[in-house]
């Protein structure tokens, strides 16, 4: 098969178009590609959804959409900071060939109904790039994390050695390039200053694929990243397009693998205006003993009402809350609702909420973003690091928590960004956000343009015709 790119006369009606959407099996990632998928389904194309067997998403959600299952070889129930990396690994290792056997069939059943005109993979899942070259499909790379994580991947320390990608050194170490407050310098340091060799093959493998793929499609607003995204798109030359936030044009799409509790909405429809702190790590980070006494008491000595996400199995070696005494947990749930996962866009959503205590996933980080939540920023791994940076220091939206967690400093924390003119401030910045998030939805805003740009692309991959092996 062929294709070409912006041949006008060539053109498909989306209808006949299928897409093949690779996810990476993670909460963090499963959930913005569940929704992107919502939105390409929702301009008319076809969707498959090719996963691997771990963390699969529930099918019955998504009674559009086809599900491709991939044997993956893994033997696991949960994903941990400590064994992202070697999962990963493993999924590359054992997905490629199943992959491009499941598309190789697709593509010779010829179904006109349903021909394949591209690959969206996550870019974590970058080894489809190599697949949909294989066997001459169209790719296009998704970041799920902030733009400005794109170029902390291709920033390569020891770019010259073989096999990695030589970043354009200016860009890295010209000291006067600001974004905004930071250097951008600075900023990609948050993101690791001594990586080791797996994670440099996999930020050298993942920026190849982006500049092999067609374009990119980023959850981001423009607003968010505009000095950043030109820098972008300098080094990786295919068309990025910053159609985030997804959730909120794909508002009606669930994708939790966990049983959300819903119970914690009655609750905090009993509790007054903006007066809740939300507090949650995401799906991936845990705590220790000590960091989980230290955030009970600060949450305790806060004085505020708070609702707390503990995702079992996050703690230690527990299953949930069996390391807080008995008498913190009477304590503390008289002021706050603990539970083990939350309908978080709901609950973000809420008018008691008034704060959100967070690791700074992006996901959550863009949530909390477009319901004008001020955050307190607590990064454990990863983009995290970085996303803390753009929410204290370049978009004053929230304040950072030092790494150590201490009751006194978590209280103090706190009250300074619930309760003192300097809260009110930041609150009042992340409304201006939240307005301007809204208006990149409307006709004319930049990802209601860049969405219509992006499908207009798609629409230009022209299938030739189909060849068996
Ligand atoms: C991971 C990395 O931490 C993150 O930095 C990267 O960008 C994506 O992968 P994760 O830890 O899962 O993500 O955090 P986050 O990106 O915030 O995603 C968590 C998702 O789970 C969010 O969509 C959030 O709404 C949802 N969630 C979280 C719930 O639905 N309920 C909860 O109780 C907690």
């Amino acid at each position: 098969m062929e294709f070409e790119i912006g041949h006008p006369v060539a053109m498909l009606e989306s209808e006949t178009c299928r897409l093949v959407l690779v996810l990476f099996p993670s909460q963090g990632h499963i959930n913005p590609m569940l929704q992107l998928a919502t939105i390409l389904n929702s301009r008319g194309f076809s969707i498959t959804i090719a996963h691997p067997e771990f963390n699969s998403p529930n099918p019955s959600n998504y009674p559009n959409f086809t599900f491709l299952p991939i044997p993956d070889g893994l033997s696991k129930s949960s994903l941990t900071v400590q064994d992202f990396h070697s999962t990963m690994l493993a999924i590359h290792r054992n997905c490629r060939e199943p992959l491009r056997r499941f598309i190789q069939q697709m593509l010779e059943q010829n179904d006109p109904q349903g021909r394949v005109a591209c690959i969206i993979y996550d870019a974590l899942m970058h080894f489809a790039q190599e697949v949909a070259a294989q066997l001459n499909l169209p790719s296009i790379n998704v970041r799920t994390s902030a733009a400005a994580s794109m170029l902390a991947f291709a920033a390569l320390p020891r770019a010259n050695e073989q096999g990695y990608i030589t970043f354009t050194d200016s860009l890295i170490q010209d000291e006067s390039l600001k974004l905004q407050s930071l250097n951008i310098r600075d900023l990609l340091i948050t993101m690791g200053e001594n990586p080791s060799d797996t994670v440099l093959e996999l930020r050298a493998a993942t920026t190849s694929a982006t500049r092999n793929s067609c374009a990119a499609i980023v959850n981001t607003i423009h607003f968010l990243e505009e000095e950043m995204l030109p820098k972008i798109q300098e080094y990786f030359h295919a068309p990025i397009y910053a159609i985030g936030p997804f959730h909120k044009l794909a508002p009606s799409s669930s994708s939790s693998l966990l049983k959300e509790d819903t119970g914690c909405i009655s609750w905090l429809d009993k509790q007054a205006s903006r007066s809740v702190l939300y507090v949650s790590f995401g799906s991936v980070a845990s705590m220790n003993e000590e960091q989980l006494l230290e955030t009970a008491m600060g949450l305790a000595m806060s004085e505020r009402p708070f609702l707390w996400v503990v995702r079992p199995s996050s703690v230690g070696c527990t299953e949930w809350l069996e390391l807080l005494p008995k008498g913190l947990q009477e304590i503390i749930g008289q002021r706050g609702c603990i539970v083990k996962w939350a309908p978080q866009k709901e609950v973000l959503a809420h008018g008691a909420v008034g704060g959100f205590w967070t690791h700074c996933g992006w996901n959550s980080t863009l949530e909390s973003i477009c319901e004008g939540v001020p955050m307190l920023c607590w990064p454990v791994f990863g983009d995290q690091g970085l996303d803390a940076k753009y929410i204290s220091h370049v978009w004053k939206i929230g304040l950072e928590l030092e790494a150590k967690l201490e009751r006194g400093k978590i209280a103090g924390a706190i009250r300074r960004l619930m309760v003192e003119e300097e809260g009110e401030e930041i609150r009042q910045q992340a409304q201006a956000f939240k307005e301007r998030a809204e208006r990149s939805l409307d006709m004319g805003g930049s990802t209601n343009t860049a969405l219509n740009e992006l499908v207009e692309l798609i629409l230009s991959f022209q299938p030739q015709h189909v060849t068996s092996d």
